[in-house]
């Protein structure tokens, strides 16, 4: 997708940028207990249910993105919905309720994930029904709640922008400009949790916890193909690893011609997409790609 063509109405800037929408800040109040932070259900059921069997009692905190590159976007969809998860909305929540064309994520044109992205969202898009969309259209863009004494942003990619990716690399400076626009919009935070980028990380920015808790739905490409998600619990945060049914969700992908290079990532752990990561994440040779 090129600059100026988003084709997803009033979600995108005309250069790509999703910027979060003024008052659509949650206010979750106070959260008792561990919690289970995770993002990108990325339409797949099987790793979806495993995370929801996992969590137990925790409280659960979704970061957005529930359709997206695998087989069942409605099922999927329908399961966060129905766990009583807090939710965000990704850029993908945002796209899907305003009839966009496209992901939201403002690739270019001819990129990996921009070409992979034409078959995988048309078929989120007629997986997901009018009631889905109102509900995706009603979520917030931002949250806040308390959790151990302390005060916690929660947001999809960066605070400048729902689309924008941060890394564990990113320099200290840049996730403290995007701190700084978190609590333009939330008031003062002493943490933040966040996805999007779809690998988890832990740093500190000026001494307070930054967590992407990286997605559910598709592994870290790092070769393992165990899913990603946070615990947070006594006033941490730590990434954890899941092992599901992961030939089931690659057996669904087929099914529905979703056979692009995302589902050989759910058996190899490798992303097809390795032009999107900073070259420090890259991992294209053993991917085979
Ligand atoms: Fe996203």
């Amino acid at each position: 997708m090129t600059a100026g063509s988003t084709g997803y109405g009033d979600a995108a800037a005309a250069d790509g940028t999703m910027r979060p929408r003024p008052g659509r800040v949650a206010d979750w109040g106070g959260i008792e207990g561990p919690a289970v932070l995770f993002g990108g259900p990325c339409s797949n059921l099987q790793a979806t249910r495993a995370l929801l069997d996992a969590a137990g009692d925790a409280t659960l905190i979704c970061t957005g993105d529930l359709a997206a590159y695998c087989g069942d976007p409605g099922a999927t969809a329908a399961a966060v919905r129905a766990s009583g998860a807090r939710v965000i909305a990704g850029n993908m929540e945002r796209s899907l309720a305003e009839g966009g064309a496209d992901c939201g994520c403002g690739f270019d044109e001819g990129a990996a994930c921009a070409v992979m992205a034409d078959a995988w969202f048309a078929h989120a898009d007629r997986g997901i029904d009018a009631k889905a969309r109102a509900w995706m259209e009603s979520l917030p863009d931002l949250a806040v709640f308390r959790h151990a004494g302390r005060r916690w942003a929660v947001i999809h990619g960066g605070g400048t922008a729902v689309n924008r990716f941060l890394w564990a690399s990113t320099p200290e400076a840049e996730l403290a400009a995007e701190w700084a626009a978190v609590e333009a919009l939330t008031g003062p935070v002493e943490g933040v949790i966040s996805g999007h980028s779809g690998i988890g990380w832990a740093r500190e920015v000026a001494g307070r916890p930054w967590i992407n808790a990286g997605a559910i739905g598709l592994p870290p490409n790092d070769g393992d193909p165990r899913v990603e998600y946070a615990v947070l619990e006594g006033g941490r945060a730590r990434l954890r690893r899941l092992a599901y049914d992961h030939a089931s969700a690659v057996a669904a992908m087929r099914g529905a011609g979703l056979t692009q290079g995302y589902e050989r990532c759910l058996e190899t752990g490798f992303w097809p997409s390795q032009d999107m990561l900073p070259p420090g994440l890259r991992r294209a040779a053993e991917a085979g790609a």
